[in-house]
């Protein structure tokens, strides 16, 4: 089945170069012919090719589909009464994970399989069109397995987090804790997974276990993401770096060392974009937000050249939202970030974070993932916030 979107008013393809706005690569009064799920022509709308399908896009911003490179999907209960206590003065602290653990073990795979679903959906009709998705709400062999599992049924990018925190039975023995992680609970884990993840952070793990957790998993072929620099400044940034880790999230307490070692990470090259860095540095603003934290400095990274995604962290605690636009808006007004930048980086920055080049960017041979706005610019997305804005998703060249 063939697919045109004609009648484009403004198309953000992400190819730097191909057009206005620098990386955005922005086109005007163009078409877009979709086949077997990939963009196959992007054109003038005047030359748009006839196809079995025509979808009227009336002059509206068109945009690759958000790329949400970190979620935590697969949990039973929600923690609103922690979030009402927050909003009252009280502090987060991740304690409230533990409460999570114990209501995720308790549900059948049946219902952890409705909220995964509930979610993705949610976060689909909002024009994320891929989603990472942890584990880590398990914290046993059986549960971090089933959680995988059922994650992989609607996600091709799911991550291994049984190092979220130290389950309370092994509270007196964290070391007990980590051998069993970079065991059973990996071995377990990791034919469902595609990366893991470590919470490494002042009361989760040190650099020492979350370092011999993450090369366990390096040895089992899963690519490294790392929780760093949430709640304080730590080591989490330069061990992300230091082991070649895709991305490092949260990035809120950064040092000048910090940013100097993503910096490192770059690689300058002629291609049209000029580069970037290959620890992509994951910006959260939704938890900032949902714990009343300052946000972190997405200027600074910017302007010393490291790549930026823009990411949910959707998950019971800390971000209870699947909606990337909030986090455009969030960017922008709180953390330094242009348009053009937040929603570049809440679509190819989130694609740099999960090492894909076929999501996240619009041209032939890319997944024909896309959404139509109900706007005329990716600008309305920052500029009216809170309103929905995405009228139509296509995902896998699919109207959805
Ligand atoms: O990324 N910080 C660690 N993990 C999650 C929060 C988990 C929770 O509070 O349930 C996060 O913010
Ligand atoms: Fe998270």
């Amino acid at each position: 089945m063939s697919l045109v979107v004609d009648n484009i008013g403004e198309l953000v393809t992400n190819v730097a170069g191909s057009g206005e706005g620098g990386p955005l690569g922005i086109r005007r009064r163009v078409a877009v012919l979709v086949e077997e799920g990939e963009v196959a022509w992007i054109g003038p709308a005047a030359d748009a090719p006839a196809a079995d399908r025509r979808i009227d896009a009336a002059g509206a911003a068109v945009l690759p589909g958000f790329v949400d490179s970190h979620a935590h999907l697969v949990f039973a209960g929600d923690r609103a009464a922690e979030f009402a206590a927050r909003m009252a003065g009280e502090p987060y602290t991740g304690g409230g994970i533990r409460t999570t653990v114990g209501a995720t073990r308790a549900a059948s795979d049946g219902e952890l399989r409705a909220t995964v679903r509930r979610l993705h959906a949610e976060a689909l009709r909002q024009g994320t069109t891929t989603i990472e998705i942890k584990s880590g709400y398990g914290l046993t062999v059986t549960d971090e397995a089933r959680s995988l599992r059922i994650a992989a049924e609607v996600s091709a990018e799911t991550t291994f987090l049984g190092a979220h925190v130290v389950p309370a039975e092994y509270a007196a023995r964290p070391d007990d804790y980590v051998s069993l992680v970079c065991g059973p609970m990996l071995a377990a884990a990791a034919p469902h997974a595609r990366w893991i993840d470590v919470f490494c952070e002042r009361g989760a793990f040190d650099a020492d276990h979350a370092r011999a957790i993450l090369a366990c998993g390096q040895a089992l072929g899963l690519g490294v993401r790392v929780h760093a620099n949430q709640l304080g400044p730590g080591p989490g940034v330069r061990l992300g770096v230091e082991l070649g880790a895709a991305s490092v999230d949260h990035c809120t307490h950064l040092t000048d060392a910090d940013v100097d070692a993503l910096a490192s990470t770059r690689f300058d090259c002629m291609c049209a974009d000029g580069g970037h860095t290959s620890t992509v540095a994951t910006l959260l603003p939704g938890a900032e937000f949902s714990t009343r934290s300052p946000y972190p400095d997405a200027r600074r990274l910017l302007d010393a050249r490291v790549t930026v995604a823009l990411a949910t962290d959707c998950n019971p605690g800390s971000s209870y939202t699947s909606s990337m636009p909030f986090c455009i808006a969030l960017a922008v007004r709180e953390m330094g970030m242009t348009p053009a930048e937040a929603v570049w980086a809440a679509t190819a920055g989130g694609a740099r974070a999960l090492r894909r080049d076929d999501i996240g960017v619009l041209r032939p041979g890319a997944r024909a993932d896309l959404i139509i706005l109900d706007a005329p610019s990716h600008l309305h997305l920052a500029y009216r916030p809170g309103v929905p804005l995405v009228r139509q998703v296509l995902h896998n060249g699919v109207p959805r």
